[in-house]
């Protein structure tokens, strides 16, 4: 095992009866950098913090945190790691304050380290003038924050968050995302999932694309980026004429094709330098939207996966979870 990796993971697999929800998962996270796990819903990305954080035992393969392996010193690992899981685990009914004392003492640190550890991380997570106040009454990004602190009563080497900023509005999102770096700038390592690929893009050294169980790429973000050579161009058109137009194009000599029954992708080196020609093409046609896309991960993630980071399932699993953390 390379001896710079804070989370080395080999060959991680979890199944659930017949659906193999990661599978065969491998990488290394060099020590004090951001990682981040980015993927659709359904990827796989809880259930390998999950498995990393021992709440949920791998079907197959194993992963080290700073040597500890994941099955055989669950204890240790315990001991270093800190986990913010996807769903909200603070007690509304108590305070800010109380939340994380009680997971100082849960550490088993006596009473008045705890205290000392709980000012630290509620001050560093900028909750220290809000701490006496019930978590019923906090915004989503407080409460957040709020679960951030509680994770680092113990001080952990690897901090695991799963979607930290899911549902927060703009503002809110930034907010989080300025104290995650200062997490890193204290070298602390980081593996974070999300879905937003902006937020990957801003704070991560490395990002793994999963899907379907699977890391499909890993790469810094500009190595991702200059995966994609050149401009998308998005056409979306009447029914039924798709299909002609891509014919149309393609006969010009243009990278054309069907996305789907009323929408085509143009592959160009420089958009600009072919738009007019383009349109001219498109005279008599019933374009209905055009969009030119520069190079950027949800373009990676399409190139590789053929879809969409948001999928297009029917159930918006991601819509009902920022409603269900929402009504909490
Ligand atoms: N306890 C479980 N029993 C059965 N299937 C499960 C269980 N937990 C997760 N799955 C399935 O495993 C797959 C991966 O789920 P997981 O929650 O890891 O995805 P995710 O990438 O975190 O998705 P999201 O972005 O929606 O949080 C999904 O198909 C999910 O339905
Ligand atoms: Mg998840």
């Amino acid at each position: 095992m390379p001896d710079n990796c804070a989370v080395e993971v080999m060959g991680l697999t979890k199944r659930f009866g017949d659906l193999v929800a990661v599978d065969k998962v491998s990488f290394c996270i060099p020590k004090g950098i951001v990682f981040s796990l980015l993927g659709p819903n359904g990827a796989g990305k809880t259930t390998t913090i999950n498995m990393l954080s021992t709440l949920l035992k791998p079907t197959g393969g194993d992963a080290y945190i700073h040597g500890y392996s994941i099955i055989r010193d669950r204890g240790e690992v315990r001991q270093i790691i800190g986990l913010v899981p996807q769903d909200l685990t603070a007690d509304d009914e108590l305070t800010g304050w109380e939340n994380v004392y009680i997971q100082a003492k849960l550490y088993g640190l006596p009473s008045g380290k705890a205290e000392e550890k709980t000012e630290e991380a509620l001050r560093f997570m900028e909750l220290w003038d809000h701490r006496k106040r019930r978590v019923s009454t906090y915004s989503g990004g407080m409460r957040r924050r709020l679960e951030i602190a509680m994770s680092l009563v113990n001080e952990p080497r690897v901090m695991f968050l799963d979607e930290p900023t899911l549902g927060l509005d703009v503002h809110s999102r930034r907010h989080l995302w300025g104290l995650i770096e200062r997490l890193k700038e204290q070298g602390t390592t980081i593996l974070l999932t999300t879905h937003y690929m902006e937020e990957a893009e801003y704070l991560a050294d490395r990002i793994a694309i999963i899907d379907h169980g699977k890391i499909v790429v890993e790469d810094t973000p500009d190595g991702l980026k200059a995966r994609i050579k050149g401009d998308r161009i998005y056409l979306r058109l009447g029914e039924e004429e798709a299909v002609s137009v891509v014919k149309a194009l393609t006969e010009k000599g243009f990278n054309a094709s069907l996305r789907n029954s009323d929408s085509i992708i143009v592959k160009v080196e420089r958009s600009e330098e072919i738009l007019p020609e383009l349109i001219s093409i498109l005279q008599g046609r019933k374009l209905l939207e055009i969009r030119v896309v520069k190079p950027n991960l949800e373009e990676v993630f399409i190139e590789l996966t053929g879809r969409g980071l948001r999928g297009e399932e029917s159930f918006d699993s991601f819509k009902y979870r920022v409603m269900r953390r929402r009504m909490r």
